[in-house]
């Protein structure tokens, strides 16, 4: 690799794309002109987040998926509908949750018409935060949930380990209150149904704790 692409390599980032604002339109428009990766080159669209401004939850998934980059939503594809109808058990109202993702575009590789899921690299993760934080300043969320390792890493750091820190309330420079759960993808991703099963209940569990732990910080005191 020569020195100069490593170095547009160690560079890439979107900062200087996002408008200093708290405006969710100003963003999402901005958002979509982004070229501060490479992944933009091949995906359909940026997918920006969707939801309020004040909403206390934001979830934050991996990167959008194949559905999503036609679309232009978020979580718009199966793993949104089990991501829905979890929350719904566990008790979280849509109206109390901003959805978005770390990475804003869609990473893949062709296989012949199929389009398949790349896991992005630390870089573009990296260089895609400046959106993440941009939209957790303009909605100012109680709670950020991290939903797989990809945004876990995000929030969180590199070497961060989501299977160790399920159902405990974290923190992290980005956010002042961040649990993290699986990515509903990896319940899909099952090896058969009693599996699903499993994982699909234990991943209601955590949305239930994610929404008791907010209604106990909601409580305590304020200083
Ligand atoms: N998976 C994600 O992480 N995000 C989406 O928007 C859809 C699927």
């Amino acid at each position: 690799m020569t020195t100069a692409r490593k170095r547009s390599l160690s560079s890439a980032s979107t900062a200087e794309y996002v408008p200093e604002t708290t405006s969710l339109g100003v963003l999402r428009e901005a958002a979509a002109d982004c070229r501060g990766c490479d992944l933009y080159r091949h995906a359909t669209q940026t997918v920006f987040g969707e939801g309020r401004a004040g909403a206390p939850f934001i979830f934050v998934g991996e990167q959008p998926g194949d559905s999503e980059d036609q679309d232009g939503r978020p979580f718009v594809g199966p793993a949104g509908k089990l991501l829905r109808a979890s929350k719904q058990e566990a008790g979280i109202d849509e109206k109390d949750v901003y959805i978005t993702n770390a990475v804003k575009h869609f990473k893949f590789i062709e296989r012949g018409k199929q389009r398949i899921h790349q896991t992005p690299k630390r870089i573009e993760i990296v260089a895609c935060s400046p959106w993440l934080d941009a939209e957790i300043l303009a909605v100012k969320p109680q709670m950020v949930v991290a939903l797989g390792a990809t945004a876990a890493q995000s929030l969180m750091g590199a070497s961060f380990r989501l299977t160790q820190h399920r159902r405990e309330l974290l923190s992290s420079p980005r956010a002042a209150h961040v649990m993290v759960t699986v990515h509903p993808s990896s319940i899909l991703r099952a090896i058969d149904d009693a599996a699903r099963h499993e994982q699909r209940k234990a991943f209601v569990e955590d949305l239930k704790t994610i929404a008791a732990t907010l209604g106990e910080l909601r409580s305590e005191p304020r200083h």
